[in-house]
């Protein structure tokens, strides 16, 4: 005996019970079963065949029909073992998505945390920052609205022109190259019309591909009306010190004319009154009143000799008259005979009519004040004046070999020589320098600029 296999009718030889053949719909399924047959070898008669053609018959679509309720049962088992292994990858999937979702949950919790910190940031810090995109204000912070008197809403959408009139530093706002422009002072308007003075910054810059102008600037209103201050107040004193100087100026022409043609002159009639005493009864007198008549006479010619000299040092009139060079040559005669034991170098290599009238006298000041003081302070054993022009400098420089000073540390209030030297130089539009150490002498130099 052999087991046989069905297969669309047929029947075949097989070493086991297991079987294909197709079912009523076409379908091929597998079956198995007690499909027995007997193989033989030789070929069927007609009647034979055609009883056993009901029963081969009924035999498949009896092992069919098992066949398809095995079939179910086995694809029902993939099924549920497929329904299970995708409900599995589901929830894998699903754990995921969760995961997912809370990494995306805290992602955006990070993110609202840090643009609240970068508000808080941006809204207390003293600098206003703006965002310009086709030259209005899309973006700002508080502080820049606060600048301009703005709410930080109000001030959106506002042309930029509005709030910096007479401003060009948003010129290249159009462009779509990035730029940095150097930072600076700017003028800006509040909503009230007030000026306000900015310290402004602004650069073009590529934020996701998109071109946009960042500005930021510092209110330096204060500082500005400070300087404006400050520089009023540095007119204002230049104008009392061009006052002042002019006042000493007159004052000491005053006194030196009044030296000489009032008390000058009242010495002098004495003297003569007295010396035509002596000359008419000198002889009548006692020995004794003459005497005395005669020292007389010599005080009033002494007299007479020092007001005349108060009077040349308040404002010697050769000044105007013969020119800076035969006042410094006169004032240097006069201080050799005051010390004669200081060595005096005096080269003068410019001409009276290459020095400008309007500095003879400042020059004739700082030399007089610079000369007095190597009397007073310096106990020098030499000193040399040089007046030259160097191009367009007209020099003055007076050096001494004296005992010095730490010119850079003069306590205040000492005297007013030097400080009035200085400001002499500078209201003349000139520059004056001292170069001393204690030990080293002193050099102090004064210059000015004069056209060729
Ligand atoms: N050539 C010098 N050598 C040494 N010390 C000097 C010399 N020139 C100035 N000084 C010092 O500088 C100080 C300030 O000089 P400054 O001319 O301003 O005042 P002063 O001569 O003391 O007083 P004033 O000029 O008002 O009569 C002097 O007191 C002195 O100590
Ligand atoms: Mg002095």
């Amino acid at each position: 005996m052999r087991r046989i296999q069905v297969f669309c009718g047929c029947l075949h030889t097989k070493n086991d019970l297991t079987g294909m053949g197709r079912n009523t719909n076409g379908k091929t399924v597998r079956f198995r079963d007690n499909v027995t047959g007997t193989a033989r070898h030789r070929q069927p008669g007609n009647d034979d065949m055609r009883r056993r053609v009901p029963l081969a018959k009924s035999l498949i679509s009896d092992v069919l029909a098992k066949a398809d309720i095995r079939h179910l049962a086995d694809y029902n088992t993939k099924l549920e073992y497929l329904v299970q292994e995708r409900t599995r990858q589901l929830t894998r999937a699903n754990a995921r998505l969760q995961e997912k979702i809370e990494d995306h949950l805290r992602d955006k919790e990070a993110l609202s945390e840090s643009e609240k910190k970068y508000a808080c940031l941006m809204d207390s810090t003293l600098t206003g920052f703006y965002v310009i995109q086709d030259k209005r204000i899309v973006y700002c912070n508080r502080r820049f609205a606060e600048i301009f008197g703005y709410l930080q809403n109000d001030i959106l959408h506002i042309e930029v022109q509005q709030l910096f009139p007479a401003d060009d530093g948003h010129r290249n706002d159009g462009t779509d190259k990035p730029w940095m422009e150097e930072e600076r002072i700017v003028e800006g308007v509040a909503r009230d019309g007030r000026r306000i003075w900015l310290h402004r910054s602004l650069s073009r810059i590529d934020c996701l591909r998109e071109m946009m102008t960042l500005g930021n600037v510092i209110d330096v209103t204060a500082q500005k009306k400070a300087e404006i201050a400050l520089k009023c107040l540095q007119c204002d004193k230049k104008l009392l010190s061009e006052k002042l100087l002019t006042a000493q100026e007159s004052e000491r022409k005053h006194i030196a004319a009044e030296l000489h043609d009032s008390i000058g002159q009242s010495i002098s009639a004495i003297k003569f009154s007295v010396e035509n005493s002596l000359h008419e009864c000198g002889a009548s007198l006692p020995d004794s009143v003459n005497l005395a008549l005669k020292n007389a006479v010599d005080k009033l010619r002494e007299t007479i000799e020092e007001v005349r000299t108060i009077s040349m040092d308040l404002r010697p009139p050769m000044l105007d008259d013969l020119g800076l060079l035969a006042t410094i040559s006169w004032f240097c005669r006069e201080f050799k005979v005051r010390f004669p034991k200081l060595d005096m170098e005096v080269h003068t290599s410019v001409q009276e009519d290459e020095i400008p009238d309007s500095l003879k006298l400042v020059m004739f000041r700082i030399l007089q004040e610079t000369l007095n003081n190597i009397g007073k302070h310096a106990m020098a054993g030499k000193v040399s004046i040089e007046l030259a022009r160097n191009k367009d400098l007209l020099t003055l420089e007076i050096n001494d070999d004296g005992r010095g000073f730490e010119a850079q540390d003069l306590p205040t209030g000492q005297g007013f020589g030097l400080g009035n030297m200085r400001e002499r130089a500078k209201l003349s539009g000139g520059k004056l320098a001292i170069e001393s150490e204690p030990g080293t002498g002193t050099l102090v130099r004064s210059d000015w600029p004069v056209g060729r």
